[in-house]
């Protein structure tokens, strides 16, 4: 194990131990077939955190997956916090309700199985505004999302975007890889729009070499 997991192992013993939940969810991937792209531990944790440091009630997140992240993010909802999760396959989408269900939280959760760009439209239209919005699903629309998300929010809305450095890969301005594209089309997008104030967050440990781009939405300026 290198140094980096070591540490990630270190900080999750002490601080974002999995239950036997959220242990189940991640063995639920291999019962299943489904890909481990879930968030770590850590990840999860401060998802969480974010959530309970902006007083969230109604949280979005694009790419449920087995519902790992999502169960990490509900248990910070206050008593009448939501969060609806997005999800493209409807297998995926089974396998998380499954979890959620085991979890205790479907009255918290709501999946909406279908593409994001196919339902996000439907949920402007109904004037939703969300206080947190993590966008984890396919990386090429990754700087479409973005301008969604900006309609479903409101000044102080934070947003968050998982895999925006793909181990340096974002670096090579050469790449023809979809997703790390799709990433950088993004990092250039948020670093231009002067609707968010924000940055990435570097990250290693038990996952791949990452990054977390943590955004927040611009206050009127006084
Ligand atoms: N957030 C999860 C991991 C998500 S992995 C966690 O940390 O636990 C990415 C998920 O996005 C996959 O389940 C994939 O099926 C889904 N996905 C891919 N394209 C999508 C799309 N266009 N709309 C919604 N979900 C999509
Ligand atoms: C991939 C997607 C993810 O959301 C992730 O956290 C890691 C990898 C991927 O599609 O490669
Ligand atoms: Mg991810």
């Amino acid at each position: 194990m290198d140094i980096y997991t070591q540490t990630d192992r270190y900080i999750a013993d002490l601080l974002a131990n999995e239950d036997d939940i959220l242990n189940q969810v991640i063995r639920s991937l291999d019962d299943n077939g489904l890909p481990q792209h879930s968030v770590s531990a850590n990840q999860g944790k401060f998802l969480q955190s974010m959530l309970m440091a902006c007083n969230a009630r109604k949280v979005l997140e694009l790419g449920t997956l087995g519902g790992y992240s999502t169960i990490w993010m509900a248990r910070g909802l206050p008593k009448d916090g939501k969060v609806i999760t997005i999800e493209s396959d409807a297998r995926h989408a089974e396998v998380a309700q499954k979890n959620i269900n085991l979890a205790g939280l479907a009255d918290k959760i709501e999946i909406k199985t279908g593409k994001a760009l196919d339902i996000l439209p439907g949920l402007i239209a109904k004037n939703g505004v969300f206080d947190l919005i993590f966008v984890d699903a396919d990386k090429p629309p990754y700087a479409e999302y973005l301008e969604l998300a900006l309609q479903l929010s409101r000044p102080g809305t934070i947003l968050l975007f998982d895999n925006v450095i793909r181990e340096g890969k974002v670096l090579d301005k050469q790449s023809t890889d979809e997703k790390v594209c799709g990433v950088q089309r993004f990092n250039t997008a948020l670093a231009a729009d002067a609707r968010v104030t924000a940055t990435i967050l570097q990250t290693v440990g038990a996952k791949e070499h990452d990054g977390i781009a943590v955004a927040v939405v611009n206050y009127p300026k006084s």
